[in-house]
């Protein structure tokens, strides 16, 4: 996998989740994504960006335009040094949720892009990896 342009936003207040929206938005519109997976792949960082904000304080988004075999497509890492996520499959269900949201942000943001990857321990924070690629 090369990397063709990447970039990172840090997480603290609200309005950062904005910010990433934003920096998502234009680097999948640069990637050649159409209307609809651009909004699929915000979508998901929205969620992973709140996940963030709201249960680590503050994090970092890192954004990679990435070429795999003439394959281009967007990668998304979401790192956090909160508290962690104790049981991962469980935080991956639908409906189940440590706060008050629907438990839906995970388990959308798994289907709206074609891969994630959770590396998380209780201590230890957590680092969560997605990528969508381009068709054709
Ligand atoms: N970065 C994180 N650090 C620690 N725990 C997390 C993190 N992201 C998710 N979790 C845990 O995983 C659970 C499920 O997350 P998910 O986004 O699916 O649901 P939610 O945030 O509770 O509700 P919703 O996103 O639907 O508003 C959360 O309730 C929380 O316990
Ligand atoms: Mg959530």
């Amino acid at each position: 996998m090369t990397a063709v342009s990447q970039g990172e936003i840090q997480i603290a207040t609200e309005s950062d989740i904005l910010l990433a929206r934003r920096a998502v938005r234009e680097a999948a519109t640069q990637v050649g994504f159409g209307a609809t997976d651009v909004t699929r792949i915000v979508t998901a960082a929205s969620e992973l960006a709140r996940n963030t904000f709201l249960y680590a304080g503050r994090g970092t988004m890192h954004w990679t335009r990435c070429e795999l075999h003439g394959r281009e497509g967007l990668e998304l890492k979401f790192v956090d040094k909160g508290p962690g996520i104790p049981d991962i499959s469980l935080a991956l269900q639908e409906g189940y949720s440590t706060g008050k949201g629907l438990g839906m942000g995970l388990p959308g943001a798994k289907r709206l892009m074609d891969d994630m990857d959770i590396q998380s321990a209780p201590g230890h924070g957590t680092t969560i990896t997605v990528k969508k690629w381009r068709k054709t």
